[in-house]
């Protein structure tokens, strides 16, 4: 029988979205909605299972799918034997430790002997353990930020994106345990037919998130001045030079990452460069 590779991604929760924006761009589109468990890709070997977040570690575990898109962070709190295959670059975040703004805890040290809710307790307490601090960890399993409002604990440990719940509770950080994203990891008993499967897809991936983070830029420059502005490019490779119609003139054509256009566009006009274009890749295939 033909092999398809099980994807697991989240039934609900912030990174399904970008998950399937992914594996679309990768050319894995699905047929049916989310509303179903599982999903058939239509024009690639995989089967996509929209499971609950917190089951996605022991699904790999046991090789019921063979691989997944999940954050780092739940991973790290299951003690996951999964490995690592990418790291997606979305749904960055950040485990920390926050404390109401009134309270006088503003270290890691003041922790000592205070009640902390989370919903990572096993990463909370190795990290307590290896900073010598003895904090009680009251493990809850959602709407973490209130406990300390509603009495329940000093502190709170969790998981810290845009900042704006710890704002809207009156909560101060005082204290991060790690940073975390998206990753592709799959499972320690993926078969070898699955595998090979897993590393087209791991190709796919690579060119999109790639072609996410580069430009392709144009512009025109005069022909004395053409060395000059290759120097200042931070291109991947040595850039094309195309002859324009208007002698004198030539279009230099070339990739950079998308942050660094901006540190050279000042250096690129005073060279005398003009018309300058930065337009977005698709996919790159290096
Ligand atoms: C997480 C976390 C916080 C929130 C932080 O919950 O538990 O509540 O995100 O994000 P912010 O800094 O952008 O406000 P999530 O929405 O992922 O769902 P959960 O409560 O099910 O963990």
């Amino acid at each position: 029988m033909k092999t398809n590779l099980k994807i697991a991604i989240q039934k609900s929760g912030r990174l399904q979205e970008d998950s399937l924006r992914l594996l679309d761009e990768c050319g894995i589109a699905i047929d049916n909605g989310r509303d179903q468990l599982k999903a058939k890709a239509i024009n690639f070997p995989a089967e996509i299972l929209f499971l609950r977040n917190s089951d996605i570690p022991q699904y790999l575990e046991d090789g019921v799918v063979d691989c997944a898109i999940i954050g780092e962070n739940t991973l790290i709190e299951e003690n996951s034997t999964a490995s690592l295959v990418e790291k997606l670059g979305f749904s960055k975040c950040r485990l920390s430790i926050a404390v109401p703004k009134t309270s006088k805890v503003s270290s890691l040290a003041d922790l000592d002997g205070m009640r902390i809710a989370t919903s990572y307790s096993n990463t909370l307490s190795k990290f307590m353990v290896a900073a010598h601090i003895e904090a009680k960890t009251h493990h809850i399993s959602g709407s973490v930020e209130i406990a300390p409002n509603i009495g329940l604990a000093d502190a709170i440990c969790d998981l810290v994106s845009s900042g704006s719940t710890l704002f809207k509770n009156n909560l101060k950080e005082v204290e991060v345990l790690l940073k975390s994203e998206a990753v592709l990891a799959k499972s320690p008993v993926i078969t070898k037919e699955a595998q090979e499967i897993l590393d087209k897809i791991q190709f796919r991936i690579q060119s999109v998130l790639k072609a996410r983070n580069s430009r392709y830029v144009l512009m025109n420059v005069p022909n004395d001045k053409i060395d000059n502005i290759v120097k200042i490019l931070p291109g991947m490779r040595s850039p094309t030079v195309l002859p324009l119609a208007q002698k004198g003139w030539s279009s230099i054509h070339t990739v950079i990452n998308k942050g660094s256009f901006w540190e050279v566009i000042d250096a690129l006009k005073a060279q005398g460069a003009e018309g300058i274009l930065v337009v977005p890749i698709e996919k790159m295939v290096i």
